[in-house]
């Protein structure tokens, strides 16, 4: 087993780092090579993912991803944002499946914002198509508008496009994935207004005929929003293209407690994957050692379990996040009263003694 960890920047270092102390905590035989990645590359080689970052990430078996992004950078051209990082390892490993697991820990019931009969016990899966769609759809730039309501005008354009094996192949994921759980799949579109999406809501339709054991059904995007937050435990497996995927996971993320609980996979056909917390670099934190390590930590447990065959290896893993919670720690983001404050590198070596104390 080869692991590419590329930390990346801001909390990104601070978080890895409790990862893959939990990795070696559970005497596992792996290779590791670390690299640099999004601004801490751009630092060092003037590009967000230099040459042998990405060739480091294409022979692994999978890649443990932190974060990337800083306000610094916002000045830079397009090209050499940190953020451009994680969009060419996505499109260059063709990590086209993106599932976010939205878990609402018993001991977290309280973090929430929302009421607690809401969110007890919910276990809902997000699974966003993360290759097509307005974020690579070309053509997109500036030009001056020749048509529109201000002709002459300057104006920007991107394009939103899918073609018919991207949504097959999204579909599949999602019927299969709901397969093993309670065997119902929400494809979310905005057919309504939109000619993609109908043609996406058509093809998940045809798809779905395939899966004759999963109920599906359809959801207009604005709906999703909000019963997401009405009645988020009516969701299991929710599947939708990448700009609606984006939001729609990180407002799920909020069911839970915080955003630092959320771990993600990105696979590929060949169950190559990049796992990574859903969250960003929090600049606003970096560098304070109090940013919260669970979601990166979680990450891991899933690359265990889709990339590396280690199944066991994972439930290990996310026991002993369980078995933290219900001591009492939390950091920052889901501390409340009567539990213990604790700081980034506190809770991984909880997390350690955890698995250590198991085996
Ligand atoms: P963010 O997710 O970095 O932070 C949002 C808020 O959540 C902040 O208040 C932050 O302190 C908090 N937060 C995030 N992770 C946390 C953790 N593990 N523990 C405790 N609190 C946590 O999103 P934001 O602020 O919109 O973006 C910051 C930078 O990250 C930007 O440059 C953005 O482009 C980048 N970004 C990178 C992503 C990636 O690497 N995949 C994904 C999202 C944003
Ligand atoms: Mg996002």
């Amino acid at each position: 087993m080869k692991i590419a960890i590329l930390p990346g920047d801001g909390i990104g270092t601070e978080i890895v780092a409790e990862a893959v102390k939990v990795l070696h905590a559970l005497d596992l035989k792996f290779e590791s090579e670390t690299a640099l990645v999004g601004g801490a590359a751009y630092e060092a080689h003037g590009h967000p993912l230099p040459e042998a970052t990405l060739k480091l990430a294409k022979e692994a078996d999978a890649v443990l991803f932190g974060a990337v992004g800083d306000w610094k950078y916002d000045k830079l051209e397009r090209a050499l944002r940190p953020e451009q990082a994680i969009l060419g390892l996505r499109k260059n490993l063709g990590l086209f499946a993106n599932f976010r697991p939205a878990i609402c820990y018993e001991e977290l019931v309280g973090a929430s914002s929302l009421k607690p009969e809401l969110i007890a016990g919910l276990d809902i899966l997000i699974i966003r198509e993360l290759t097509g769609d307005i974020y690579f759809g070309q053509p997109r730039g500036r030009r001056t508008a020749v048509d529109g309501h201000f002709p002459g005008s300057e104006e920007a354009f991107d394009t939103m496009r899918y073609s018919r094996p991207e949504v097959e192949r999204i579909a599949r994921v999602a019927f299969e994935a709901a397969r093993k759980r309670s065997k119902r799949v929400t494809s979310v579109d905005k057919a309504n207004v939109l000619e993609t999406f109908q043609f996406w809501k058509d093809i998940v339709t045809e798809v779905g005929k395939e899966y004759p054991d999963v109920e599906l059904d359809h959801m207009y995007v604005d709906n999703a929003a909000m019963q997401l937050v009405k009645a988020p435990k009516k969701f299991d497996v929710v599947v939708t293209g990448n700009m609606f995927g984006d939001i729609l996971s990180d407002e799920a993320a909020m069911l839970t407690g915080s955003i630092g609980m959320l771990p993600s996979a990105s696979l590929n056909a060949s169950n190559q994957g990049l796992y990574e917390p859903s969250h960003g670099s929090a600049p606003d934190i970096a560098g304070k050692g109090i940013a919260n390590p669970l979601a990166t930590i979680l990450s891991a447990a899933m690359m265990l379990r889709f990339s590396l065959n280690q199944a066991a290896a994972a439930d290990r893993i996310e026991s002993a996040v369980k078995a933290v919670l219900a001591s009492g720690l939390r950091t920052a983001d889901i501390h409340s009263s009567g539990t213990t404050k604790v700081g980034t590198r506190e809770m991984g070596d909880a997390v350690v003694a955890a698995i250590t104390k198991k085996t």
